[in-house]
C-alpha cells in the first residue's frame, strides 16, 4: 500500500471511501450531518459509523471514525484509528481510499502524518505466505491511501508519511522475519535476509559460518549451535561508516531461530513458540531498514549472533565451561539460558567499533514476563543517560520500557566458582541475573538491554495496528531512539 498526501477539501474529493476522523467536542456539520441520525454518532475513540452519501458529495462511501476528546489527543490513539479504518477499507474491497488529516491540538501535521501512516501500514499487516487456501479477492491488497491536508500542511504531511512509512516498514519487515517457520528460516536463511537488505540498501554486509567463527574464538555462538544440523551465522551490517564524524551505535540482537532449550529441554507444550526467539534479530533488521530508508546521520552496526538451540548427538551439555570471543569462561548450568551465550560474543564484537553505546535486544528470559507482563520492554542499563534515552523512546514511539536495576548483589549471582561467570541463577530474579550476565562482556561500554520476551509476540489482538503474532517491538523505540540521537 502506497501513502500519498494532497491538499484539498475533503468534502468534494472523489473517493470510493473517505475517512473522516471527527472529536467528541464536535459534532458533524451539514452536509455530512444531513446523512446520519445524530443519535447513531458521539464520537467517542474508535467509533465507526459507515454512511453511503449517494451523491450529496462525491465520495461513495464516508466512513466515519471517533477520535475521542480532543481535550486530551493521543497519539497512539490516531495509530489505531488509521488500523481500523484501513481493515474496513478492506473490508468492503476498495483499491483505494482518502482520509482527512485532522488537526490535532498541540501536535504538528507531521506528527499525525507520521501517526496515521505507521498505523495504516501497521493494521494492514497480514502473514499469508502460507496460507494456500484464501480466495485472491481475499488475498488483495489496498493500493493506495490518500491524505487529504489543508495547503499549508501539505509538506509537513509529506515528511510524516515518509518517517511513518519507513518505521512501520521496518516494523513489518521484523514480523515477516520473526513470523516465518524455524524449518524456512534457519541461522542460514537469516543471514541470506540480512543479506538482502544490506545489497537492498548498497551496506557492506559480513556473515561469518561456524569455521571462520572457529578460527576467530566465538565460542559462545559455536556451543549453542553445535547440537544442531542447522549451522549457526554471525552476521554484521554497517550502515553509515563513511560517517566519521557520527557517533557509532551498535545494535545487538539475539537470533535464535528455534529454541528448543538444547539438553536441558522445554516442555512440549507451546514449543512451536520458540520460533520467535529470533525477534531481537529482527528487531534490529527491522530498525536498520527504517534507518537507512530515513537516511540517519548516525554510524549504526548491526550484530547478529544466529543459531538453533537444539538436543542433537554434538550439543553442549549442562557442565560444559566455554571459552567465549572475551577470553572470559562460562559454566553451563542450563542449556536452556542459551541467549545471552550467544549475545556475550556479540557484545564483545561491539567492542572492536569503539561505539558511543551498545544496545542489545533479546527475547532473554521468561522472568520478564512474570516482573512486567506484556504491556512493558525490560530496560537494563550500566549508562543512566542511555536509560533516559531509550526510555523516553520508547513513550514516544508507543513502545514503553521499564528500567530493572543491576546492583551488585546480582552481579555475584552469576558468578561461577570454576569459570568466570554461570549461565543460570535460579528462578529468582531470572531477567535481572540475565542481564547482569551480560554485563560481563560489555566492558565499560555505555550498554543497554532490552528484553523483549513477554512483548515480541502476542495471542491477542491488543490494538487494531496489532494483529496476532509477531509484534516487531523495538523497531520503533529504536527509530525513535536514533532519531533523537541525531537532534
Ligand atoms: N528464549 C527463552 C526465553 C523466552 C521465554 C522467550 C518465553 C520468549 C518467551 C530463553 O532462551 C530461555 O529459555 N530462558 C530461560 C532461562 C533459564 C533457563 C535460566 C527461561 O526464561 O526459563
Ligand atoms: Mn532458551
Ligand atoms: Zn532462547
Amino acid at each position: 500500500m502506497r501513502v500519498t498526501v494532497t491538499a484539498g477539501d475533503p468534502l468534494t474529493a472523489e473517493a470510493d471511501l473517505l475517512v473522516l476522523g471527527l472529536w467528541e467536542e464536535e459534532p458533524p456539520a451539514p452536509p455530512v450531518a444531513d446523512l446520519i441520525e445524530p443519535g447513531d454518532w458521539s464520537g467517542k475513540a474508535k467509533q465507526t459509523l459507515l454512511i453511503y452519501p449517494r451523491g450529496v458529495i462525491p465520495a461513495r462511501r464516508v466512513l466515519l471514525i471517533g477520535l475521542g476528546k480532543r481535550s486530551s489527543p493521543d497519539i497512539d490513539l490516531l495509530r489505531e484509528v488509521a488500523a481500523i479504518a484501513t481493515q474496513r477499507a478492506r473490508d468492503v474491497k476498495v483499491e483505494r481510499f482518502a482520509c482527512a488529516l485532522p488537526v490535532v491540538p498541540e501536535h504538528t501535521s507531521e506528527t499525525v502524518a507520521a501517526a496515521l501512516t505507521e498505523g495504516s501500514l501497521l493494521g494492514n499487516y497480514r502473514f499469508l505466505e502460507y496460507k494456500t487456501d484464501i480466495k485472491p479477492e481475499e488475498r488483495r491488497d489496498i493500493d493506495e491511501l490518500t491524505l487529504i491536508t489543508l495547503p499549508d500542511a501539505a509538506e509537513e504531511a509529506m515528511r510524516g508519511v515518509a518517517r511513518g512509512g519507513a518505521i512501520a516498514r521496518g516494523v513489518n519487515l521484523a514480523r515477516d522475519l520473526a513470523n516465518l517457520p524455524p524449518n524456512v528460516l534457519t541461522p542460514a536463511q537469516l543471514a541470506e535476509r540480512a543479506r538482502e537488505l544490506a545489497i537492498a540498501f548498497d551496506l557492506p554486509v559480513t556473515i561469518l559460518g561456524p569455521a571462520e567463527m572457529r578460527e576467530q574464538g566465538f565460542g559462545g555462538i559455536l556451543a549453542v549451535g553445535q547440537g544442531s544440523a542447522n549451522e549457526p551465522r554471525f552476521i554484521v551490517i554497517e550502515y553509515g561508516a563513511h560517517d566519521t564524524d557520527a557517533p557509532t551505535i551498535c545494535l545487538v540482537g539475539k537470533g535464535m531461530t528455534f529454541d528448543s532449550g538444547g539438553i536441558s529441554i522445554k516442555p512440549a507444550e507451546n514449543m512451536d513458540a520458540m520460533k520467535m526467539d529470533m525477534s531481537g534479530a529482527a528487531a534490529v533488521l527491522g530498525a536498520l531498514h527504517a534507518i537507512a530508508e530515513l537516511r540517519l546521520p548516525l554510524h549504526v552496526v548491526a550484530l547478529i549472533g544466529a543459531a538453533e538451540n537444539m538436543p542433537g548427538a554434538s550439543a553442549y551439555r549442562p557442565g560444559d565451561i566455554l571459552k567465549t570471543l572475551s577470553g572470559k569462561t562460562i559454566e553451563v548450568l542450563n542449556t536452556d539460558a542459551e541467549g545471552r551465550i550467544v549475545l556475550a560474543d556479540a557484545l564483545t564484537y561491539a567492542q572492536r567499533y569503539n561505539p558511543a553505546a551498545i544496545i542489545d535486544l533479546a527475547t532473554l528470559t521468561g522472568a520478564i514476563g512474570v516482573a512486567l507482563g506484556p504491556h512493558a520492554i525490560g530496560l537494563f542499563a550500566n549508562d543512566d543517560t542511555l536509560a533516559q534515552r531509550l526510555l523516553r523512546a520508547g513513550e514516544a514511539a508507543g513502545e514503553r520500557a521499564w528500567q530493572l536495576p543491576l546492583w551488585q548483589p546480582y552481579r555475584e549471582m552469576v558468578k561461577s566458582e570454576i569459570a568466570d561467570v554461570r549461565n543460570a541463577a535460579g528462578r529468582q530474579g531470572g531477567a535481572i541475573t540475565a542481564a547482569a550476565f551480560l554485563n560481563a562482556f560489555v566492558g565499560d561500554y555505555p550498554w543497554a538491554h532490552l528484553d523483549i520476551a513477554s512483548t515480541a509476540w502476542t495471542d491477542s489482538k491488543p490494538k487494531a495496528y496489532q494483529p496476532k503474532g509477531a509484534t516487531g517491538v523495538g523497531v520503533r523505540l529504536l527509530v525513535q531512539a536514533l532519531r533523537n540521537w541525531t537532534e
